[in-house]
């Protein structure tokens, strides 16, 4: 996840490649309560982890089920056909409401002596549709604290299920979900039905419920949207296996990518066409605008058709959340695209009508909008030859209201004709429903090399260009090149094939740096998976690095693994060389120095923090000999790149050397 202030995505240019999503929340809660009530084991695959499903998990060990969790598939041992618990149990539900509605009324309908308790604000959420509704039907729950709103306390029901039970509508289609997933472990004799009082909202919610029971071998007799039957005889039967289907919503993200952008097109996996999640139908909607599309079970491919897309006008009332990505989809058209009927965009969370109007202005599109809904005149595309068409689009920083919605939209506009990156701020706010939403993204979207930023850091030994540059790369959502420790590697990799570090050797110590199994995790550097982290770190370690930078072979070998670096959204490189020979078109190039006094002080002081002994002199000596060393040899001498700034940090705080690359950084990246 990218927990930075802003993250600017580089000008996008094409997308090839698969993403797998992840599952939908709703379907996740339902399936484990679903499979719990079963007789017999249930193997979920690709469930959601969130702290929704965590709770649920948590109650359903509570309750005795046998829960197995391997990454994201879960085994759930059922309990039905085991005794049912008598002992009393506390449930902590968290602030998981789809955790809280459905436990309450299945535990309510059991009987048993339960509480169930969650956070503060669960406390406020209210419940007592439920609780009326399940009392209506005799069960026995009393609430600990205020009225209407959990805690609550479960005792045993004496159920009368003849006459039908009312529930409300139109406040949380959660409670009917509740009662229809409880019910059914109540009519082994007599069908039992439900009524909704009130104008049912969020049907495809309940269209949800309906499918998922039927896997679970409850067929609900549907009358409309005002009754619902329950058939006598009803048992629940686990389905063996079953999938978590993707978030349809999420999937509308990379369907707009697949239509949007040049390559062999998108596979989505975990969620197909015949998807039981309304958001599922904004798959028309692209095909409408251009995209090609073809599904099979659990997957969508898409590919760009019709370019520029076709502006569309459409009614989105079945389609809210997913039809955002229609606006941004609307800016590559051949014409203004209307979305209407999406009223409820004003009630989200935020006025999602008056942002996405905002937004799209500032990436230079012209927007009209009503109180209902918005028209979206299209920016220039890229055309085959057509460069007049460019210089329209404008370099804009995306404000995104605390609404994962907004910030995954916007996030398509880096695909603009006039290659401008676009700054997408508080980036975080698609934890919501997808924390890894832009690494996916970068995953499957490419560029040019030239377009993916590089901020290169050089400078002699123990100047702290490897802190500064770890520092601004977290606060810019960079990746991080240690070239030195590459060097270090070689050198120790060479060491321990019985190589000298001299010239003689240099074509076989260039063999082994070409093939380098190196990797990086976190701070750890790793050779062939055995971590060499402090063998490489030590004083001897640069010295040995030292000796088999000076010959160019070795170097030369290095250069492909260096510039594998430069990946989306962007790189910070130190070392010697990055800006003078590895990086020279990077757009930052900073030269980081401090006097031989203060860095031989520093690394005194690294040393005894870590527990070693060490003399400061002979530090002093070593740093000295090393520096006159990378600056002598011929091959890539350490010295500033021409066109670098200066930085003498030895009387700056670490935080005070960031600070200043941030500024340099941002003044060369302005957007409006
Ligand atoms: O930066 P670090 O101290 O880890 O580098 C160890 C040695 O590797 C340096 O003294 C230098 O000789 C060599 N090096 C290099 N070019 C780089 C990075 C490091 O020659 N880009």
């Amino acid at each position: 996840m990218f927990s930075t202030a802003f993250l600017d995505l580089p000008p996008l240019q094409g997308a090839s490649g698969t993403v797998t999503l992840p599952g939908s929340k709703s379907i996740s809660n339902r399936v484990l309560l679903l499979s719990a009530l079963c007789q017999g084991t249930t193997v979920v695959h690709d469930l959601l982890d969130s702290d929704d499903t965590r709770v649920m998990l948590a109650a359903l060990r509570q309750l005795g089920c046998g829960v197995d969790v391997a990454g994201t598939t879960v085994t759930i041992t059922g309990l039905g056909g085991r005794a049912w618990p008598t002992e009393a149990i506390e449930f902590f539900m968290g602030n998981a409401g789809t955790a809280m509605r459905p436990l309450t009324a299945a535990l309510a309908v059991q009987g048993g002596d339960f509480k169930l308790k969650g956070v503060t604000r669960m406390h406020e959420r209210p419940i007592g549709d439920l609780v009326d509704a399940l009392r209506e039907l005799g069960c026995a729950i009393d609430y600990l604290g205020n009225e209407g709103y959990p805690p609550l306390h479960i005792g045993q029901p004496k159920l009368q299920l003849d006459k039908p039970i009312p529930v409300r509508g139109d406040v949380s289609s959660q409670f009917l979900t509740a009662l229809l997933m409880a019910l059914p472990l109540a009519a082994q004799d007599r069908a039992i039905t439900i009524e909704v009082v009130g104008e049912l909202i969020s049907k495809p919610y309940i269209e949800i419920t309906l499918n998922l029971l039927s896997r679970y071998g409850i067929a609900v007799e549907r009358q409309g949207w005002e009754r619902f039957v329950i058939p006598a005889g009803s048992r629940y039967q686990s389905p063996g296996t079953i999938h978590v289907e993707a978030d349809a919503s999420s999937a509308s993200y990379f369907i707009a990518l697949g239509a949007i952008a040049k390559g062999d097109g998108i596979r989505i996996l975990g969620v197909g066409a015949d998807s039981i999640q309304g958001d599922i139908r904004f798959m028309d909607a692209a095909v409408q605008m251009g995209a090609k599309i073809t599904s099979g079970p659990n997957w969508l491919e898409i590919k760009r058709g019709a370019w520029p897309l076709k502006g569309i006008t459409l009614d989105c009332n079945h389609i809210p959340d997913a039809a955002m990505t229609l606006a941004v989809m609307a800016l590559f058209a051949d014409g203004p695209t209307t979305l209407r009927n999406i009223a409820s965009w004003r009630v989200k969370e935020t006025d999602r009508i008056a942002a996405m109007a905002a937004e799209s202005r500032k990436l230079g599109a012209t927007v009209e909008e009503g109180q209902d809904w918005i028209t979206i005149h299209p920016l220039p595309h890229r055309h085959f030859a057509n460069a007049l068409a460019k210089g329209q689009w404008q370099r804009a920083s995306i404000h995104t209201y605390d609404d994962h919605r907004v910030a995954m939209c916007f996030s398509l506009a880096a695909f603009n004709a006039d290659q401008l990156p676009v700054r997408i701020e508080d980036p975080k706010c698609v934890a919501k429903t997808f924390p890894d939403y832009f690494e996916a993204l970068f995953s499957v979207a490419h560029t040019a090399a030239p377009n993916i930023p590089v901020i290169c850091i050089d400078g002699p030994t123990a100047s702290g260009k490897g802190t500064l540059a770890s520092r601004v790369a977290a606060q810019l959502g960079y990746h991080y090149l240690d070239s030195g420790a590459l060097y270090r590697v070689t050198a120790h990799a060479a060491l321990q094939a019985g190589l000298t570090l001299e010239a003689a050797d240099e074509a076989k110590i260039a063999d082994l740096a070409r093939s380098l199994p190196v990797s990086f995790e976190g701070e750890q550097v790793l050779l062939s998976n055995v971590d060499v982290t402090d063998a490489i770190r030590s004083e001897q370690g640069g010295m040995n690095a030292s000796k088999v930078s000076v010959l160019p072979a070795v170097r030369t070998s290095l250069v492909d693994l260096q510039h594998s670096f430069q990946r989306l959204p962007g790189l910070l490189a130190d070392g010697r060389d990055m800006g003078t020979v590895i990086f020279p078109n990077a757009p930052l190039k900073v030269f980081l120095t401090a006097s031989a006094a203060k860095r031989a002080e520093r690394r005194h002081k690294q040393l005894i923090l870590k527990g070693f002994s060490a003399n400061i002199d002979s530090l002093r000596a070593d740093l000295e000999a090393r520096d006159a060393r990378d600056m002598s040899r011929s091959a890539a001498p350490l010295m500033p790149a021409q066109d670098a700034l200066q930085l003498d940090n030895s009387s700056l705080t670490i935080e005070a050397s960031v600070e200043q690359v941030m500024v340099w950084w941002q003044s060369r990246q302005v957007f409006g």
